[in-house]
């Protein structure tokens, strides 16, 4: 009943274009995890869409598009995105989003920026939109969710965070966070999400049981998994197959198909080691020939062959059952490729993947 899509490598596979794809027979498209932090460019006739929250099944109103409790949401963004598909004829009376669903909140963002810059050297290269510190936020149990956003209590709970914040943004001289503002803005944020906020796991096991498609839709990808990526160098979620249990409140007994998104080639944003990165003239002609530019922060994509090591070990991972493989045409337009088919470690074969840093790097 339940199959989900999601990312084999390090992100920018293109899961939006085979989401929308498969949402085709599918009643809900689901995201069950990260944030804004994400970018699916999807073309519809004509018209290019890049959503960074809502999930890409949106587009056909058959769809019921939800946002799971693990994706953390920065409400002025999803505002946004609303605006932007109701301008162009949808009438997004077809989200829901989860009551248990985290907040980002600015200072969210500002603690991203500042624990980047305090991380000196070993510096993430994150997307600066408030993940991590969002993530924190609800694993330390002082995050804000949807429920407690659109209830009474939202004003007091944001006024002991931003409390709490303030003094350790003094402590390394950041700008302090001015209450009032931020809860009169959040507020009118609030009023209008309200709508759309309801039990969504209610409303997919109603789904289940009533036999119809759901369609979960990864964000990031297994190789930046925060238990099974290159850690540190990864995102604060589970894009893999675990996260879709915990993100959406469907027992693994309901996954049906998982699909493996892959690029014919490969590629990375942010820090972190890349194995199979070209910091050569095919690398750039790659990043040209397959426009590989963040959806999101616009940064250029480091650029390198296939690496069959990490594929396996995502297959292992998640359990997958197919590959979706795209830019077999951008690839196809060099003389010559390359795949990646195990790693020389200290004159040693190696064809299992590990995420031991001294290893990769
Ligand atoms: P964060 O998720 O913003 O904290 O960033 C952590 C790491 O994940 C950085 O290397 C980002 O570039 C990377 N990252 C986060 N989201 C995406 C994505 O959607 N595609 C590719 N890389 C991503």
């Amino acid at each position: 009943m339940v199959d989900v899509v999601l990312g084999a490598f390090y992100g920018d596979e293109g899961k939006g274009k085979i989401i929308d794809y498969l949402s085709k027979d599918s009643k809900y498209a689901v995201r069950f995890s990260g944030g804004n932090n994400a970018g699916h460019s999807i073309e519809v006739n004509g018209k290019k869409f890049a959503f960074h929250l809502v999930p890409s099944g949106i587009l056909n109103k058959d769809v019921k598009a939800i946002l799971g409790n693990g994706v953390v949401i920065d409400p002025k963004v999803l505002i946004e995105e609303i605006n932007n598909l109701k301008e162009n004829g949808y009438t997004v009376d077809n989200l829901y989003i989860s009551d248990k669903a985290h907040l980002i909140l600015p200072y969210h963002i500002e603690l991203d920026g500042m624990l980047e810059d305090i991380r000196k050297e070993r510096k993430i290269g994150t997307t600066k939109r408030g993940i991590g510190p969002a993530y924190s936020d609800k694993f330390e149990r002082s995050g804000i969710r949807m429920e407690d956003f659109i209830s009474s209590n939202f004003k007091k709970l944001l006024k002991i965070n931003i409390e709490n914040k303030n003094v350790i943004l003094k402590v390394y001289g950041y700008e302090q966070m001015d209450f009032d503002k931020i809860y009169k803005e959040y507020k009118e944020y609030s009023k209008i999400l309200k709508p759309y906020i309801c039990d969504t796991t209610t409303m997919l096991h109603k789904a289940i049981k009533n036999g119809e498609k759901i369609l979960c839709e990864g964000a990031q990808a297994t190789l930046l998994d925060i238990d099974f990526g290159t850690y540190p160098y990864v995102t604060s979620s589970n894009p893999t197959i675990g996260g879709v249990c915990t993100g959406t409140g469907i027992g693994s007994r309901y996954i049906n198909d998982v699909y493996g998104v892959i690029k014919a080639y490969s590629s990375r944003v942010g820090e972190g080691p890349y194995v199979t990165e070209l910091n050569d003239e095919i690398g750039d002609k790659i990043r040209e020939l397959g426009h590989e530019y963040g959806t999101t922060t616009k940064r250029p994509r480091r650029c390198g062959w296939l690496d069959l090591v990490a594929l396996n070990y995502a297959i292992m991972l998640n359990g997958i059952t197919g590959i979706a493989l795209n830019h077999l045409d951008t690839i196809g337009k060099l003389d010559k490729i390359k795949l990646c088919v195990a790693y020389d470690y200290k004159g040693k074969r190696e064809e299992y993947f590990s995420t031991n840093l001294d290893f990769f790097e």
